[in-house]
């Protein structure tokens, strides 16, 4: 449930911290099994992580890499949440995994993508849970005292119910007349599965009359929106689902902080306001935009990013707009592929907003590729400029094979690939049959081709029906310039005219 491998590869563009265990100096641990601490923060290994498991009962563990600058800021957090623990002489404990190293521990828990936290209860090794709570010190200790507190709680006053609601923007109350019933164990169960929202449990008249309710319910209680009431009865799933509709906010404020929790979401449809907090406009369109979310809840999730925020900068790339032309709004569907959409109108109220949302639900809009203008020197270089507007016309050239590195600018293996890049533009470009090309992804999207990850090759053999071939392997100049050369050998389709086969 939690993501397919698309989201995990969204996720990874947007944070840059972009993993390629094969670039990582892999050595598995020659630690032995002592417990050692970093600042309060238990440094797990292959070898001592039994051990670790016994010794306590509520373990988050952080799988990291030394090389990523995203890790190292939530380090500085995790510490923090550690110390905290230690001095409240709290059960729980946070521990570190170093995923270079302990190899064979990232492979066990499956570790898509660093940094990834896993949270163990009662030594059990089976039951990995994954955190998805915000990446700071309060996220962290907000979402282990929900693990590690009553699964509900039980309210017997009114004035414990109150006391509740006051903790959290997010509450969810039951009340059942029967006090051990089995509406109550699959109430329980379900909240079992939430890690961040409260609930609570009554069956005391007192209660009942502090809110009114007379028969069995479960409320929503959302601190600016009021209450939202289940008052049939309790099927698990649907519950569960009637619940998860209210886990995020009606407005969702991106950071590199809560995206975890976006990319875990059950709902893959999401339709973002670009921004800036501080403009003058903005307070109305807020308001706009927000009313229009209301009609939405958990069919689209509705996220609001800052520009005024440095992080959310990859984002503004990865939707390929920039500063000067906001505000705007795309809608995004992260299924199989990933799809943008944008409004046909600049003129974003409530109403309008509402008519792109559903528009998309009954399946009437195109996805949009956003794209520059050709240059007018596109062709002079040895590798060609493409962009989403030229892509198609060049990649499918019937008689010249492409290949072709769709980069962003920002991403360091990309920078490193440049120079490497142009020699292999200049080494093929007396031949008639190749043609070497790039692209910049924040700018230009196209339908043809799915990326997932920067920099991405494809290469397209000449020919008729052409079908893009990703090339997976190594970067060096040399594996690169041998590749349409053994992709011809191994029987793929052929080499454009003018190649003359044996090249070397
Ligand atoms: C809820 O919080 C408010 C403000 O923090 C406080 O005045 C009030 O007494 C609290 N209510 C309960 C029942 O704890
Ligand atoms: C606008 O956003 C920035 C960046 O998140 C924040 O520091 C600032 O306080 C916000 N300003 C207002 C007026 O909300
Ligand atoms: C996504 O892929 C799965 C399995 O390949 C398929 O069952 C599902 O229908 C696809 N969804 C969409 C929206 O194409």
């Amino acid at each position: 449930m939690a993501s397919s491998s698309h989201l995990v590869a969204l996720f990874l563009l947007l944070l840059a911290c972009v993993v390629r265990m094969q670039d990582e100096a892999v050595v598995d641990g020659e630690e032995d099994d002592v417990m050692e601490e970093d600042d309060k923060v238990i440094v797990i290994t292959t070898k001592n992580f039994d051990e670790v498991l016994a010794t306590h009962p509520y373990l988050l563990v952080e799988f990291y890499l030394q090389s990523c600058d995203y890790c190292k800021q939530l380090a500085s957090e995790y510490t923090e949440a550690a110390r905290y623990l230690h001095e409240e002489g709290s059960m729980a404990r946070l521990g570190k995994v170093d995923g270079a190293y302990q190899r064979a521990l990232s492979k066990e828990f499956g570790i898509p993508i660093f940094p990834t936290l896993i949270f163990f209860k009662d030594g059990d090794r089976k039951k990995p849970r994954h955190y998805k709570g915000d990446h700071n010190a309060a996220g962290i200790l907000a979402w282990l005292a929900r693990r590690t507190g009553p699964i509900a709680y039980e309210l017997d006053t009114a004035a414990s119910a109150q006391a509740l609601l006051n903790k959290s923007d997010t509450v969810v109350l039951a009340f059942f007349n029967e006090p051990e019933g089995e509406q109550k164990r699959f109430y329980l169960e379900v909240a079992d599965d939430f890690d961040v929202i409260l609930f609570g449990v009554s069956s005391k008249p007192e209660v009942f009359l502090e809110f009114g309710v007379t028969e069995d319910s479960v409320i929503v209680f959302k601190k600016d929106e009021g209450r939202f009431v289940f008052n049939k009865q309790i099927e698990k799933d649907e519950l569960y689902d009637f619940i998860k509709m209210f886990e995020l906010p009606l407005v969702l404020h991106f950071s590199r902080e809560v995206a975890p929790k976006l990319f875990g979401d059950l709902v893959r449809v999401h339709n973002l306001l670009f921004a800036s907090n501080v403009s003058s406009s903005f307070p109305e369109l807020y308001a706009e935009f927000r009313a229009a979310a209301t009609a939405f809840r958990g069919k689209v999730i509705f996220v609001f990013v800052n520009i005024e925020d440095p992080s959310n900068e990859h984002m503004l790339d990865f939707f390929g707009l920039t500063k000067e032309a906001l505000p705007e709004i795309r809608l995004i569907h992260m299924e199989n592929k990933t799809q943008k959409f944008r409004p046909v109108t600049d003129e974003l109220s409530a109403a309008n907003i509402q008519n792109f949302c559903q528009d998309y639900l009954d399946g009437k809009l195109k996805a949009h590729y956003p794209s520059e203008e050709i240059p007018e020197d596109w062709d002079k270089d040895p590798v060609k400029v493409l962009v989403g507007k030229n892509f198609d016309n060049v990649v499918f050239t019937e008689d010249k094979a492409v290949f072709v590195m769709i980069y962003a600018p920002w991403c360091t293996h990309c920078k490193n690939l440049a120079p490497v890049w142009e020699k292999l533009g200049e080494e093929f470009k007396d031949d008639e049959g190749i043609i070497i090309a790039k692209m910049d992804a924040t700018r230009n999207e196209v339908g043809t081709v799915q990326v997932n990850g920067y920099p991405s090759l494809y290469y397209f053999p000449a020919g008729v029906d052409k079908k893009a071939v990703k090339h997976e392997g190594s970067m060096d100049l040399e594996v690169l310039a041998k590749f349409p050369e053994e992709w011809w050998e191994r029987g793929g389709a052929g080499r454009g005219q003018g190649a003359g086969g044996g090249r070397r």
